[in-house]
């Protein structure tokens, strides 16, 4: 697919990897909404200004299913379509699963995989409809592996590559993709958050011995987005941590 003037909602898109997912997008010249639960600021928006093409800040909530409805629609009244989504947003709330509730449970998998499941709903029938579209999962590759405090965050992460594969299944003779990334340690303020000593044995599991940057995600997204004969595929980008 040319990303040239097409429309690219990416969630959870105010920082991080989702925001390098909505520059690399407007770089390629696709429209781009961004999104979180806070306000888009303007100072945000005007990061973008540079690239010629259409930048709008719609947020929400997508683990509410009537908030993904309401952003979806406001996006294809003010751009026409949504041509490509990035389910990108996603949260941890890390325990070791003997302290672990289920509401810390529940509140993981409500925004890393329902919260998917909204937006995708909300955008596949007018996608099916056009014949066209591309789905990118955000997942992780702890999802493939586990990790140690963090069984809510991998089931939400492994759920959603089965969510891929499924709904992938289900409108590939409809010209629509859907595929999923499993990123690595990526530097972000999801990982800035962990304890040094924990980076620094985090990086020594990683064959190539670095932390990798928003924007190595960013250029697996826009390929996954533009490559015509790809679905259902998980795409590990980690620094070798996943090699079989
Ligand atoms: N960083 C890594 O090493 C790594 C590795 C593998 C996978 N990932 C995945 O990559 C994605 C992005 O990670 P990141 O490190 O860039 O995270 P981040 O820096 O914490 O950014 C998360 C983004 O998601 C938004 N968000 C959170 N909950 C939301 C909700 N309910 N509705 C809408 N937006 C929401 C946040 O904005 P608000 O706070 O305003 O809501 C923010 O824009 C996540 O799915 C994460 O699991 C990250």
């Amino acid at each position: 697919m040319e990303l040239k003037n097409k429309n690219v909602f990416v969630t959870g898109s105010t920082r991080g990897i989702g925001l390098a997912v909505a520059h690399k997008f407007a770089s390629l010249g696709a429209n781009v909404v961004l999104n979180g639960r806070s306000e888009i600021s303007d100072e945000l928006l005007a990061q973008f200004a540079d690239y010629g093409v259409t930048v709008i800040g719609i947020s929400g909530d997508i683990s509410n299913g009537e908030d993904a409805k309401r952003m979806v629609a406001e996006a294809t009244e003010k751009l026409g379509s949504i041509d490509v989504l990035v389910n990108n947003a996603g949260i941890t709330n890390d325990k070791l699963m003997l302290k672990m509730t289920e509401e810390d449970f529940e509140r993981v998998l409500k925004i890393n995989l329902t919260g998917a499941f909204n937006m995708t709903q909300a955008v596949l029938k007018p996608m099916s409809k056009a014949r066209q579209g591309a789905i990118i999962n955000m997942s992780s590759v702890v999802g493939l592996m586990g990790n140690v405090g963090q069984a809510n965050y991998a089931a939400s992460k492994a759920g959603l590559i089965g969510f891929t594969k499924s709904v992938a299944r289900e409108v590939a003779a409809r010209g629509v993709r859907v595929n999923a990334i499993a990123p690595g340690f990526i530097e972000s303020d999801m990982t800035d958050a962990i304890p040094e000593k924990m980076k620094d044995a985090m990086i020594a599991q990683v064959p190539m011995k670095r932390i990798g940057q928003a924007e190595e995600v960013a250029e697996v997204a826009a390929f996954l987005a533009s490559q015509e004969y790809l679905t259902g595929q998980t795409i590990a980008i980690d620094g070798g941590m996943t090699m079989q």
